[in-house]
């Protein structure tokens, strides 16, 4: 049987179990179903020895599971801890198989044996544990299926064994590589969650003539708080919210100051506004920048909050410049983001380097998601940096990127953006 003949073969399984689903009303046309769809794993199995097609055949498993699980809703608990348990049964052995097949080496295929069915601690001792808790109705059928996977498994592995001996034998043989052998395909990754948002938001921005600025995560006093109109007693530069260098308590600031106490020191930048100055500051008017980048800020970590997340922060500075340019380009922005007509709608707010400064929602399943602060440049800040606000004026905004990103996916969770757990990052 070929690829595409085994393709095929594998679809029509597929549907064959999708239609025996549809009969499920019992327990024992349940197991039967689940019977049919095991055998039909091993086989799967078999055909898929070294062709690598294993991503196919597990999503063929997948639509297969869904349609014996849907079938099963209507029967009890039992019935579906049962579904389930044969699943994970299925997808162990369909995935050992294809570990046993691309060892290469008779150290690397004895290092999987322990891994996956080691007497002590092996991944199969594991579902084996699971064995234990599961209803005395199907405890039977379940620890069948498990003792028939793990007899096939052992084929498996002894298949590996005498096909390594072999390719190692003396005996007569001289060839040591075979050409035909399939090789081992290499895991490709792909591009973070949050650095792929962060290329689609240049992406947006630069068709709306937003070039991208730059700029240091470790800040001083009066990029990431004096130049943007923060007081030194506002409470954003508490010690508390903010992450103060211990070494910078006793060094000169970069712009010349000497500071004498940790809170005048560096730090590291708790917002991206930072890289508004350090651009106007380098730059004659117009200016129309975007930074992107990561920022921090002290906060104990939970489904919402970071100590470390990343933001966008816009800058649009030029004559005649209003409060409708910015919604225009907010709308454009959040409109081309989410491939949707969607509305934006401002809420008055309060921000030292904006006056006036709003919050910034936009139209989101049927309610409102805040995505942005934003507001027109206060003229102080305009006059911090040496520019005229009798001549210029200009619209800011910053968005947390995290934000945008869990809108779009669904992601409820911002940690999981930083575990580096493949299984979660692979779905972006
Ligand atoms: N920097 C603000 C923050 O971190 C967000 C922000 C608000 C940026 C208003 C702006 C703005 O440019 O105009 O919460």
């Amino acid at each position: 049987m070929n690829i595409s003949e085994f393709q095929a073969d594998l679809e029509r399984s597929t549907a064959r179990i999708e239609e025996m689903s549809k009969g499920i009303n019992n327990m024992d046309s349940l197991q039967k179903a689940i019977g049919a769809k095991s055998d039909w794993v091993a086989q799967a199995a078999e055909q898929l020895a070294g062709s690598g097609g294993i991503d196919s055949v597990l999503r063929q498993i997948r639509q297969q599971e869904d349609a014996i699980k849907t079938a099963a809703e209507s029967l009890d608990r039992p019935a579906r801890a049962l579904v389930d348990f044969a699943a994970r049964l299925d997808e162990f052995a369909i995935k050992s198989q294809e570990v046993f097949q691309a060892a290469t080496s008779t150290v690397a295929l004895e290092a999987a044996r322990v891994k996956l069915m080691g007497a002590k601690s092996g991944q199969l001792k594991t579902i084996q544990s699971a064995l234990k808790g599961l209803d005395r109705t199907i405890k039977p059928f379940a620890g069948k299926r498990f003792n028939e996977t793990k007899k096939r498994l052992k084929l498996d592995q002894m298949a590996a064994q005498q096909r390594l001996a072999e390719s190692t034998a003396p005996a007569g043989a001289t060839l040591q590589f075979d050409p035909t052998v399939p090789g081992i395909r290499p895991r490709l990754g792909h591009l973070h969650p949050i650095t792929q948002t962060i290329e689609e938001l240049k992406d947006i921005m630069g068709r709306l003539g937003f070039t991208v600025a730059e700029g240091p995560e470790v800040e001083d006093q009066w990029h990431n708080f004096e130049a943007l109109n923060i007081s030194p007693e506002h409470p954003a530069r508490d010690p508390l919210d903010n992450f103060y260098l211990a070494t910078a308590a006793k060094t000169t600031g970069p712009n010349g100051k000497d500071t004498d106490a940790p809170d005048k020191g560096w730090l590291l930048r708790s917002q991206t506004s930072t890289v508004q100055i350090r651009v106007m500051e380098k730059t004659k008017p117009p200016v129309r920048v975007i930074s992107l980048g990561r920022v921090y800020r002290p906060d104990t970590a939970d489904a919402t909050h970071y100590p470390m997340f990343h933001q966008i922060e816009g800058l649009l500075v030029d004559t005649n410049v209003t409060m409708a340019d910015l919604k225009s380009v907010l709308r454009l922005f959040a409109s081309s983001l989410f491939e949707d007509n969607v509305h934006v709608r401002f809420r008055p707010s309060f921000v030292p380097f904006t006056e006036p400064s709003v919050e910034v929602d936009m139209s989101w399943q049927g309610g409102w998601m805040e995505i942005a602060g934003a507001g027109m440049v206060d003229p102080n800040v305009l006059r911090a940096v040496g520019y005229d606000p009798e001549e210029v004026t200009g619209f800011a905004f910053g968005v947390g990127i995290e934000r945008i990103c869990m809108g779009r996916h669904g992601i409820t969770d911002i940690r999981e953006f930083f575990k580096n757990d493949v299984r979660f990052l692979e779905q972006f």
